[in-house]
């Protein structure tokens, strides 16, 4: 069992949706067909999507449905946290009555064995320009929703925890903030996260590993629309090469995004 990351699908299937997305450049030209083709080569059954927010265009759940069947179509089990521009959400027990292979993240974590996934939507950190104390409010309350996903995994004994954010865990100056503090304290293995587009806003989002926790942005445009390999199962990666198999090689995310608008 492998764990893949691809955020900002930014999908619009309903026809009442009219969202062309190449206006934000080559990397978004058939952006779902790209992301189709990669994920089936990549992904088994067995494996798990995490999906940080920017799911869907659509305003309510009846307009995201297309999009969301799209993704219920594809290979393996989907972790899927909230972005800024999934207006469609509705409850949680609503959402996860949906389909089996979907779980819609939110104050709680998803387990698989031993290893968690938490998440929330995270939210601009202090120390962003212009963060007022509107954005303060609405930055404790996705730290708190951060902390009992993170306290669920802890109760049920999870060993390895990844978390996903749609919003970059840092300022955008990369300093480290309550979601790091919170990582750390919770021994997170790995927080992938999205929202950045395009070349210039990829700048402001950390990766690399800080305190013992590895990030990792995992935005479409960043990837090129490959789904990002970001935990391997040791015990899957032994039989393969028992059986003589090639195991999965990580994909890089190649990035050429010049001149594209980036506002959404
Ligand atoms: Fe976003
Ligand atoms: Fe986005």
């Amino acid at each position: 069992m492998n764990i893949y990351a691809i955020g900002d699908l930014h999908l619009s299937f309903d026809p009442r949706i009219e969202k062309p997305m190449d206006i934000f450049g080559a990397n978004w030209e058939r952006h779902d067909e790209k992301v189709k083709e990669s994920w089936c080569r990549q992904v088994s059954s067995d494996d798990i999507v995490v999906l940080p927010g920017d799911i869907s265009w659509g305003l309510r759940q009846d307009e995201a449905m297309a999009d969301l069947e799209w993704i219920h179509n594809l290979p393996g089990k989907k972790v899927i946290t909230k972005g800024n521009h999934d207006l469609w959400w509705t409850t949680i027990t609503r959402l996860n009555r949906l389909f089996d292979d979907i779980t819609f993240l939110q104050n709680k974590c998803y387990m698989e064995g031993n290893i968690a996934v938490c998440g929330s939507r995270g939210w601009i950190c202090p120390g962003t320009e212009g963060f007022d104390s509107h954005d303060r409010k609405i930055y404790e309350r996705e730290l708190l929703r951060l902390s009992l996903s993170l306290e669920d995994a802890k109760s049920r004994g999870a060993e390895t925890i990844i978390a996903a954010l749609h919003y970059p865990p840092t300022n955008d100056k990369m300093q480290g903030s309550g979601f790091t503090k919170m990582l750390e304290e919770y021994g997170v293995k790995t927080c992938v996260y999205g929202h950045l587009h395009g070349k210039e806003a990829f700048k402001n989002g950390i990766r690399g590993t800080l305190n013992g926790v590895e990030y990792k942005l995992v935005s479409l445009d960043y990837l090129d629309g490959r789904p990002k390999l970001i935990f391997r199962d040791e015990n899957t990666e032994k039989e393969a090469q028992q059986s003589g198999g090639e195991t999965q090689a990580a994909v890089n995310g190649k990035v050429e995004t010049e001149g594209m608008k980036t506002e959404f």
